[in-house]
């Protein structure tokens, strides 16, 4: 088939981001991915504000867009088609890709394709790997976690998900209530790495219950108890309590992601994949205790473990402007009807 050149845009939590990809199914190469990190802006907030993202991806997106096509060396009418987020996330950020999307394509008179957000993350094996469909996607973030088994650009089945918080949310929140330093998921993988992952007995959420639904907000409470317990019998927290209590937290939320892919992987390898592959995206991918024991497992089930590079492993442009050219290449485009989504699931 055709080589395709895709421009793609993200604009769904706190990354304005644009990119350029070519190439085809299965094989692409990146030629520009560009990333305008909101983080300094929401720091003094404890978590990311809508009202700042949306008028900060307004402000920005456009720049980031021509900035990715000056570093590919391309003018828009070199691009065959225009991807965007088109959900789901913050709806005025959202909103605001959609609309810059629908400009340059109307303009430059170039197709438009909406893509999901979730479907550039659970894509993006394909983007940086020649993996074939189908494939088991753990997508773990600051705001998802779900097994996605994969079978095409368009055909996903949710195994399972969590029912109430995202790991990464509780590494956050684990970080905030010990005082540590956000995005809390590298700072709690670094206290415990010192710490005694068998203190504290945290709970294993859900594991007593049969399927690959998960659960992370009892964690946090668990822990909020133990912290609460030190510190009246002691009148504070040690550094060592602190590495302890971190070590006993990732523990317990390394043992039920391990036991929940092993479920998804048995259900999974049930359709009886010739090359079979577990893979993994999101923040929370880069968590080296979860990296390591999804290794072991992949091993022990003698099929591939596959982590993308974290750069894009994390909220990026590139994945969806690839998720498009898969989109496009299958036929599928949309018109200037495209709506931005808050909510779309897979
Ligand atoms: O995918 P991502 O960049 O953003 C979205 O959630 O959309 O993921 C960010 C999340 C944060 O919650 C962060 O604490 C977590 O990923 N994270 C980690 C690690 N690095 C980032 N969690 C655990 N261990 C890490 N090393
Ligand atoms: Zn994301």
């Amino acid at each position: 088939s055709d080589t395709l050149t895709i421009l793609g845009i993200e604009s769904s939590c706190d990354d304005t981001a644009a990119a350029l990809v070519r190439g085809v199914p299965g094989t692409v190469h990146i030629l520009s991915s560009v990333i305008y990190g909101q983080a300094e802006l929401h720091a003094d907030f404890g978590g990311v504000v809508p009202e700042i993202a949306a008028r900060a991806h307004a402000e920005r997106v456009d720049t980031c867009v021509k900035e990715a096509l000056f570093q590919a060396d391309l003018a828009l009418s070199d691009v065959d088609a225009i991807a965007v987020t088109a959900g789901p996330g913050l709806i005025g950020g959202v909103l605001s890709g959609v609309m810059c999307a629908k400009g340059l394509a109307a303009g430059a008179g170039k197709p438009l394709v909406g893509v999901n957000h979730l479907a550039g993350h659970a894509l993006t094996p394909r983007l940086t790997d020649e993996i074939a469909y189908p494939y088991l996607m753990l997508l773990v973030s600051g705001g998802h976690c779900q097994f996605l088994l994969t079978r095409g650009h368009g055909d996903f089945s949710r195994l399972g998900g969590t029912i109430d918080d995202a790991p990464g949310e509780a590494f956050d929140k684990t970080a905030r209530l010990l005082g540590l330093p956000q995005p809390g998921g590298p700072a709690v993988q670094a206290e415990a790495a010192h710490g005694n992952p068998t203190r504290f007995r945290f709970p294993r959420p859900l594991l007593d219950r049969p399927g690959c639904d998960l659960s992370f907000s009892g964690l946090k409470t668990a822990l909020l108890r133990a912290r609460d317990a030190i510190v009246t019998d002691k009148g504070g927290l040690t550094r060592q309590d602190r590495a302890d209590l971190c070590a006993s937290f990732q523990a317990a939320v390394v043992d039920v992601l391990a036991e929940k892919t092993a479920r998804a992987l048995t259900l999974y390898l049930a359709e009886n994949p010739a090359s079979p592959v577990l893979a993994v995206a999101g923040g929370v991918a880069a968590n080296s205790a979860i990296r390591a024991r999804l290794e072991t497992l992949s091993a022990d089930h003698a099929i591939r473990f596959l982590a993308p590079p974290l750069a894009l492993c994390t909220d990026n442009a590139a994945m969806i402007a690839y998720a498009g050219l898969e989109r496009f290449a299958a036929g599928e485009q949309d018109d200037m009807t495209l709506a931005a989504r808050p909510r779309w699931p897979l």
